[in-house]
């Protein structure tokens, strides 16, 4: 969405990790916000996307290298205020006549710092209102070169022991640099810096839900125009509030798609079907494609390609159904911020693949179908907000997120459909048991994954080789980072027993405590 009706804040993406958290501690603060790949920041772009502020992202380059990425010099003419995160930082100095040492990773002497550190303030500067009330504050560093001497005009603010630094800016400019990151958890106070900055750059926080409801509808419209949409509903929250956003723009110009694609829970497809038959009026075709899509995963037991099949298939799939619905030239889907951020690649933009989604990376020219993706700048708990702005029923929202590529992930090596029998119902019993014990919404996900081994077990008096079980449940705010939720062994004993018991094939049951970083929070 570029609407000019709202003050717009641009981060020039330099390839960090978690460049995504920057936009999400801007919306929690209103302030619209679009991150672009420095390769596509050019004047040009900038006189048309016309910021109010400049927030220059990290990145795992190194300053001190030929042809490392820069962003235009006309980012700082421009009269705006500017902030440089860590690698942003660096670039700004070297652009404004200061100077970059490299670290031992980029062939210099200096030293790296990667982790906890603690910044002391050195002067007074209203970036830092509400810092130090302790005499000192908490950052994350995670970098291998740092400043040497600071550009014409700058001073220093804070100071940690390895990064003297750590906190710079020229007041008269209202440019600001920091060689730490701000917007990770490990900065607990870093959501108080862009707080700062954005009021320092005049943001008013004009950017409510129902705002974007507004211009989301309008632009839908536009979009649109008469022609007719599809739209792949799964059932779980994005393609729901896709789907109900989009009718309430276009009405019956849209038509729903639910394909079951072989690889959804216990009973899912039946309870999807007739909870939106039953909550809408929006056609809605159920398409039964299991037998195409694990036809075509047998045998295939690599994670990519067991997305990028059923990412294709997906795709072929839509295709066969929009050809029977006459005038249908758009294709909905429900991709978040996340998924477009994770997806991207070096180069269409600078951060490394982590996984293929499987709902994103747009459609083959072939396919004759444009995209319509309303939720492509949102984070999953804005998605939320904005289905409650809609109306959509609390057990939609509240629904925990499903993958698109289904228990498919949750099978890692080959899927057979004895183990996604055995996947179902051992997921349904653990499903059930948070349920019963009131702990489904404090958790962000939580399933069942069905490992790729067997192992031996006796039970009554006999042998058993049965598969082995994971349970996963993880609290988050957006999927981006995660931690491993820790239930009480009473919670887990019970469980297991249930499990074991209930579902014939799992002899054995682990859980996973692994959080995210350094895991994901599916298993593939
Ligand atoms: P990971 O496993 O990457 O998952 O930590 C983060 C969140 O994304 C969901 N996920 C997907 N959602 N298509 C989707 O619509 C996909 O291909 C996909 N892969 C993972 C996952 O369930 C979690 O909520």
């Amino acid at each position: 969405m570029t609407d000019q009706a709202h003050d717009r804040l641009l981060i020039i993406d330099f390839g960090s990790q978690v460049t995504q958290l920057i936009a999400r501690r801007l919306r929690e603060l209103n302030v619209y916000c679009e991150i672009h790949p420095f390769q596509s920041v050019t004047d040009a772009f900038l006189d048309d996307f016309n910021p109010k502020a400049v927030i220059l992202s990290g990145g795992p380059a190194s300053v001190v290298h030929e042809g490392s990425p820069r962003p235009p010099a006309s980012v700082f003419t421009r009269s705006v205020p500017v902030l440089g995160i860590c690698y942003g930082q660096q670039v700004m100095m070297q652009m404004l006549g200061g100077r970059v040492e490299g670290g031992k990773i980029s062939g210099g002497g200096g030293t790296a710092e990667f982790g906890r550190a603690y910044v002391i303030p050195t002067s007074q500067s209203p970036l830092l209102d509400g810092w130090f009330d302790t005499g000192r504050e908490q950052v994350w560093m995670s970098h291998g070169d740092h400043v040497a001497d600071l550009a014409p005009g700058f001073e220093v603010f804070g100071t940690s022991p390895n990064a003297p630094f750590a906190i710079t800016a020229d007041p008269a400019r209202n440019f600001f640099a920091v060689q730490f990151h701000p917007e990770v958890h490990h900065t607990p106070k870093g959501a108080k810096l862009y707080e700062n900055f954005v009021r320092l750059a005049g943001f008013t926080g004009d950017w409510t839900m129902n705002a974007y409801r507004d211009e989301a509808i309008r632009k839908i419209r536009e979009t649109v125009g008469d022609k007719k949409v599809i739209c792949g509903l799964s059932g779980g929250v994005d393609s729901s509030v896709a789907a109900v956003l989009i009718h309430e723009a276009i009405g019956d110009q849209l038509t729903c798609v639910f394909v079951d694609h072989g690889l959804l829970r216990l009973n899912e497809a039946d309870e999807v079907v007739k909870m939106f038959r039953d909550n809408y009026n929006i056609p809605l075709i159920h398409a039964d494609e299991s037998e195409l899509f694990l036809g075509e995963l047998d045998g295939q037991s690599d994670p990519e390609t067991k997305r990028k099949i059923i990412g294709r298939l997906f795709i072929d799939v839509f295709q066969k159904y929009a050809n029977e619905i006459e005038g249908a030239e758009f294709l909905a889907q429900g991709t978040l911020y996340p998924d477009v951020i994770e997806s991207v690649s070096f180069s269409g933009g600078p951060s490394v693949t982590i996984k293929s989604h499987h709902n994103v990376g747009g459609l083959p020219e072939k396919m004759g179908l444009k995209l319509v993706e309303p939720l492509r700048e949102l984070f999953k708990d804005e998605v939320r907000a904005l289905g409650r702005e809609l109306g959509l029923p609390a057990s939609f929202i509240g629904r925990h997120p499903f993958p698109g590529p289904g228990l498919a992930i949750r099978c890692p090596g080959e899927i057979t459909r004895d183990k996604l029998e055995i996947l179902r119902l051992a997921d349904a019993v653990y499903i059930d048991q948070i349920r019963k014990h009131g702990l489904y919404d404090e958790i962000w996900q939580a399933f069942a994954a069905i490992l790729p081994v067997r192992t031996v077990g006796v039970m009554g008096d006999g042998r058993t080789y049965d598969y082995a079980c994971a349970l996963r449940a993880v609290t988050s705010v957006d999927g981006m980072t995660a931690d491993y939720y820790p239930f009480d062994h009473d919670f887990m004993g019970e469980t297991v027993t249930r499990i074991i018991n209930e579902v014939p094939g799992i002899n054995r049951v682990f859980y996973d405590v692994t959080s995210k970083p350094p895991g994901t929070i599916e298993m593939e």
